[in-house]
C-alpha cells in the first residue's frame, strides 16, 4: 500500500541534514576567539597541555581566562585527574601533528567538560560523540600555500559576532610567497625581500585581536585544496612512510593519522642538528617552543619534519639521513 506520506519528494528546494555549526574565519586565533566567545568561557578556568603554541595563551589572555595545565608526555599522552576536571569549566585539547592518538580519544569520548579541540596542522574534525559543548578549529595557513583560512565547526551554535576584515594580511602573504617561487625556482630576486614580507604578515596578525574573515583568494583555493585533499594526503603518507622506514622508531612520535602534515621528531642534540641542517638549506621549524612560565618535556627535543607533496620522497630520504648523519656526529 502506498501512502502519499511514503512518497518521496522530488524537486523544490533542497533539504539540508547539517546537525553541526560552522565558521569561517583568517587564522586559528581568531577561530579560538569566536569558539571561547560562544561556549561563553570569558572570565573562566581552562585544563590547558603544557605542550602548546604561545598564541593559545594569548588569546585566552586576552579573555582574562584562568588556566589549569596538565603535563603531556613524548607520545602526546596525557591523563586529567578527577580533581583538575571538577575545577575547571573546559577542557583544551590539542590533536597533535593531526594524530588520533589513544589520549586524544579517550578524551573527547570520555568529556565530562565542554571541549575545545585544536587541530593546527589538520583538516577536519577527528570522530566526536560527546553530548559535551564541543568547538573544533584547524588552520590551513599552517599546512599549506592559502594565506588566510580556518574552519570552526561546533555542535554548538556560533555566537552572532561582527567579522572584521584584515586584507592586508593575505595580500602580503601571497606577495612573499609570489617572491619566493620566483627567487627558488627562477633565481630572481632577494631571499631578504620575501622574508621581510613574511614577518610583516605574521606582525599584522599578531596585532589584531578581532576575529577575521578569510580573504575571498583563500576561500577559493581552500575549496581547491579540499577538492584535492586526497591525492594530497596520498603523498603526505608516502613521504611519512618513507621517513618511518629511514629513522629510528624511538625517534618519532607515531600514532594513527588521517591526514600528516610534520612527522615530529625527537633528538636529544636537537639544536646542534638543526643548525647542521640550515647548513645545507633545510630549515625545519621547532613546534613549539616552551611559553614562558608553562615547561614541558618535550620542547627541547622536538623538531618537525615537513611532509607536504611539494617534497618528493628523495627529499624526505635526504633530509632523514641527513639528520642521521648530523646525530652522529653531535
Ligand atoms: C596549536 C596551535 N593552536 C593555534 C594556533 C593559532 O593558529 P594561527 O597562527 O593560524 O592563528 C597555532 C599557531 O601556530 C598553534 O600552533
Amino acid at each position: 500500500m502506498t501512502s502519499a506520506s511514503k512518497i518521496k519528494s522530488i524537486g523544490g528546494e533542497q533539504e539540508l541534514v547539517a546537525p553541526l555549526h560552522y565558521g569561517v574565519t583568517n587564522s586559528g586565533r581568531s577561530s579560538l576567539r569566536w569558539a571561547l566567545a560562544s561556549l561563553d568561557l570569558s572570565g573562566k578556568t581552562v585544563l590547558l597541555p603544557d605542550f602548546l603554541c604561545e598564541i593559545i595563551t594569548d588569546v585566552l589572555q586576552e579573555q582574562q581566562i584562568k588556566t589549569i595545565t596538565y603535563a603531556v608526555d613524548k607520545d602526546f599522552s596525557f591523563s586529567l585527574s578527577k580533581e583538575m576536571i571538577e575545577a575547571s569549566d573546559a577542557i583544551y585539547l590539542i590533536r597533535y601533528f593531526g594524530m588520533n592518538t589513544t589520549a586524544l580519544c579517550q578524551a573527547i569520548n570520555d568529556a565530562q567538560k565542554p571541549l575545545i579541540i585544536d587541530d593546527v596542522f589538520g583538516i577536519e574534525p577527528p570522530v566526536i560523540e560527546t553530548q559535551q559543548p564541543w568547538c573544533y578549529f584547524n588552520s590551513l595557513r599552517k599546512i599549506s600555500p592559502i594565506a588566510d583560512y580556518s574552519q570552526l565547526i561546533s555542535n554548538q551554535p556560533l555566537v552572532s559576532i561582527q567579522p572584521a576584515l584584515l586584507p592586508e594580511f593575505s595580500q602580503v602573504k601571497y606577495q612573499a610567497e609570489s617572491l619566493k617561487t620566483d627567487s627558488l625556482l627562477h633565481g630572481r630576486g632577494e631571499e631578504k625581500a620575501y622574508l621581510t614580507l613574511f614577518n610583516q604578515g605574521e606582525s599584522l596578525l599578531n596585532k589584531t585581536k578581532a576575529i577575521c574573515l578569510p580573504s575571498a583568494k583563500s576561500s577559493v583555493l581552500a575549496n581547491e585544496f579540499y577538492r584535492q585533499a586526497s591525492q594530497e594526503c596520498e603523498r603526505r603518507l608516502q613521504n611519512l612512510a618513507t621517513a618511518k622506514v629511514i629513522l629510528p622508531v624511538e625517534l618519532y612520535a607515531d600514532a594513527p593519522i588521517e591526514f600528516p602534515s610534520f612527522l615530529p621528531i625527537f633528538l636529544p642534540q636537537r639544536d646542534k642538528v638543526r643548525c647542521g641542517l640550515m647548513a645545507n638549506q633545510i630549515f625545519l621549524a621547532v613546534h613549539w617552543p616552551e611559553v614562558e612560565g608553562v615547561p614541558n618535556s618535550l620542547s627541547d627535543s622536538i623538531l618537525s619534519l615537513p611532509l607536504d607533496s611539494c617534497y618528493s620522497s628523495e627529499d624526505i630520504a635526504f633530509v632523514c639521513h641527513k639528520i642521521l648523519e648530523l646525530m652522529d656526529d653531535a
